[in-house]
């Protein structure tokens, strides 16, 4: 009666152990974070999947190992050795090759009853987005207190040499306040572009979108550019089929993007040049291409001139009062209203920047 009264509460124990493990196993095997248990000889006994992810090696390659076999990285192997010797816990960071991904490393010893170390667990949490992240935003303060400068220094340098003398002279007056003028329209453009960039980051989605009629649109804004193509004799084209679906979009957005491309076009198209603005259907998207005969963009460039801040020729876009934000503006717009953005451009014969938005 009582052994077999006692083979369940056996059984059970058994039974809660092993439950037990396999939820440690997939705790582990859920984890984001690699995992890797070690022995006191700083050799593996135990590494979850995502801990073999981070070594890039096949299921089951790391157990039995030590870690100076699957890590060249000395940052690794001594922090660990060091968490085994002393008892302490540690962390570092550092780049993990082969994957060359950053990864903070946290190490715990593992103690027994007495106290005594007996391994420990190491951590791994990748952190590369964070600072890829980190960089970006380092160097856009970097480029955006550069920006913000260049044209102060500029009015300092003018009003200094008024006061001076130079104010005395009225032509000379004249001339440095309209240089001064100018910088001051530059400075305000770009606090403009940098709030329109900052306003379309912190939208998530779009609210305002509703029907729109991009033949409506590009008319408007070849309206606004009027003056400066005429003041350059530019030939521009506008060719579309009859009818054109309505697009879902912001039409202020919309606006913004045209705005720029077509700017961009009338700046490096010199005069007597030709621009064609294209409207198609494309399955489900109108996609409208400016096309211009102007100075081109060298090949290696194309995949930049999205980028904040990228200008080809720096000196020539400040000239033409560009900010170096009007194609990341229009990118960032076109990409959350679920659309696309190329461009293709051969030196000195012209370019071709495209944008596509969804028909409703
Ligand atoms: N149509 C174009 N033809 C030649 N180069 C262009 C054209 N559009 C843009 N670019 C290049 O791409 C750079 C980035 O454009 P953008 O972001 O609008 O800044 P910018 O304020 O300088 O116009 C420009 O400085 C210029 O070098
Ligand atoms: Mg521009």
């Amino acid at each position: 009666m009582r052994k077999v009264g006692q083979t369940p509460k056996r059984g059970n124990k058994v039974f809660k152990i092993a439950q037990d493990q396999r939820t440690m196993q997939a705790i582990l095997t859920s984890m984001v974070d690699g995992v890797i248990v070690l022995d006191i000889n700083a050799c593996i006994i135990h590494a979850n999947k995502a801990a073999e992810n981070v070594f890039l090696v096949r299921e089951g390659g790391l157990l039995a190992r030590h870690l100076k076999d699957i890590s060249e990285d000395y940052e690794i192997t001594d922090m660990i050795s060091e968490v085994l010797s002393t008892g302490k816990e540690n962390f570092t960071e550092t780049v993990i090759n082969p994957s060359t991904q950053i990864f903070r490393v946290h190490a715990v010893p593992v103690k027994d009853r007495n106290g005594c170390v007996e391994g420990a667990i190491a951590v791994f949490h990748d952190v590369t987005d964070a600072r890829n992240f980190d960089q970006i935003r380092s160097e856009f303060v970097g480029n955006v207190s550069h920006e913000l400068r260049t044209p102060l220094t500029s009015i300092k340098g003018f009003v200094e040499t008024l006061l001076d003398g130079a104010m005395e002279d009225s032509d000379t007056c004249r001339r440095f306040l309209s240089i001064i003028d100018a910088e001051t329209n530059r400075l305000t453009r770009l606090i403009e572009d940098l709030l329109t960039l900052s306003s379309i980051e912190s939208q998530e989605q779009i609210n305002c979108l509703k029907p729109v009629c991009m033949i409506r649109s590009i008319r408007s804004v070849m309206n606004i550019f009027g003056p400066q193509i005429s003041e350059k004799c530019l030939h521009v084209e506008f060719i579309y089929p009859n009818p054109l679906p309505l697009i879902q979009a912001d039409e202020d957005l919309l606006g913004q993007v045209l705005i720029n491309l077509l700017d961009n076009a009338i700046k490096y198209t010199p005069p007597q040049g030709k621009i064609f603005i294209h409207c198609r259907k494309r399955d489900s998207r109108i996609v409208t291409t400016v096309r211009d005969t102007g100075m081109g963009i060298p090949h290696e460039s194309l995949p930049r001139v999205f980028e904040r801040f990228y200008r080809v020729d720096k000196a020539r876009s400040r000239n033409q009062g560009g900010t170096g934000l009007g194609l990341s503006i229009v990118k960032h717009i076109v990409e959350s209203h679920g659309g696309e953005v190329f461009v293709d451009s051969e030196i000195g014969k012209g370019s071709t920047f495209g944008v596509s938005f969804l028909v409703i």
